[in-house]
């Protein structure tokens, strides 16, 4: 197959990004025009407002990609979309845009699943990894274990019953008065907390269990806000903080590094928001070191949403020849893993 140079757009959430991904692993060109700012008044991602910024942003984040990657719209050989799950409103402005660039330009079309996207972070950054392996994916909408045989070959382990892991972050830092997003900010009192100054459940299920729950561990935070607020005691922000985290790590290091054992993986990869935890890359790092097993994650920027893992993912999409029609749809809530 000749070259391929993706233009890839994602609009799922907050992020209007775009990239030009060259063979999937070269980065031409990659936009991020970040709403956080905008959606910080509001404590949280506000539907809405989140449409209306990515059709202000949507049009030239894709003139300032092609202008990085010094291409004109005619050298572009594929059109990127991510079209689920996310946000509707959100995922129709970078559908709509896709379809009609592919469109005009007469090139093929090719819809990601956001999170197939966010595992191959690592393929976009690692042209090593061998297959097998077993991803953990953390994000704000996921947490979800899967062994990869094969570029797109998933074999689905577990997923949380209840809230994500990052949702669960954003949770907490929200009742710590922390702000949106949560997860960096508790990573960063959690720098200056005792892990171990509150006791905190884990929960860990049946035997055997792949899945994840984190909605208890949430509900305890809470209450012990609210007893020591009854009580007029004082609150250590960075102790609840690092002992919260310290909770969750502890919960998807051992599932994930069970999950690879038996399985025999020699490699992990980690992906999503959540990878962006330090704490989390390092406890898993050790933990892996120890069993002789490779632990792969993106680069911070990767973790967190971008287009040029959507890029990356299309390539190899492109390579096994899965195109989308032109009446592609945004799917808020498409499915990763079950099929
Ligand atoms: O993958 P992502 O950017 O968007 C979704 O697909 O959801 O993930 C966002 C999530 C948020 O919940 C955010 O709080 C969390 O990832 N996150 C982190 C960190 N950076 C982002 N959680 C823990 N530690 C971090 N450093
Ligand atoms: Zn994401």
């Amino acid at each position: 197959m000749t070259d391929t140079i993706i233009l890839a757009v994602e609009t799922s959430c907050d992020e209007t990004a775009v990239a030009v991904v060259k063979n999937g692993t070269e980065v031409l060109a990659e936009v991020v025009a970040s709403q956080i700012s905008t959606h910080q008044k509001f404590g949280g991602v506000v539907p809405e407002v989140a449409s209306r910024k990515h059709l202000e942003l949507i049009n030239i984040s894709i003139e300032e990609a092609l202008e990085q990657a010094n291409l004109t719209f005619s050298e572009i050989t594929h059109f990127a979309v991510t079209y689920g799950p996310g946000l509707v409103g959100a995922l129709l402005v970078g559908v709509a845009t896709a379809k009609a660039m592919a469109f005009a330009a007469q090139k093929p079309l090719i819809g990601v699943h956001h999170i197939e996207g966010h595992v191959y972070a690592n393929f976009l950054t690692h042209n090593d990894i061998e297959f097998p392996v077993v991803c953990l994916i953390v994000s704000g909408g996921h947490t979800t274990l899967v062994e990869i045989t094969d570029y797109g070959k998933y074999q689905f382990l577990g997923q949380t019953r209840d809230d994500a892991a990052g949702e669960a972050f954003d949770k907490v830092a929200r009742a710590l008065g922390l702000g949106y997003p949560g997860g960096p900010k508790i990573e960063e009192c959690a720098r200056e907390g005792s892990n171990t100054a509150i006791k905190l459940p884990r929960s860990w299920l049946e035997d055997g269990s792949y899945d994840f729950s984190f909605s208890g561990l949430k509900s305890a935070v809470l209450n012990y806000l609210n007893k020591q607020e009854m009580k007029k005691e004082a609150i250590n922000i960075n102790d609840v903080a690092a002992s919260f985290q310290e909770a969750v790590i502890e919960v998807l290091s051992e599932k994930t590094l069970r999950a690879a054992k038996e399985a025999q993986v020699k490699t992990i990869l980690l992906a999503g928001g959540v990878a962006a935890n330090k704490a989390l890359r390092e406890d898993l790092s050790d933990r892996c070191s120890k069993l002789g097993i490779r632990l792969v994650y993106p680069p911070i920027k990767y973790c967190t949403d971008n287009a040029a893992m959507i890029g990356c993912a299309a390539h190899y999409k492109a390579l096994r020849g899965e195109f989308a029609e032109l009446n592609l749809n945004a799917v808020p809530n498409l499915k990763f893993g079950v099929s």
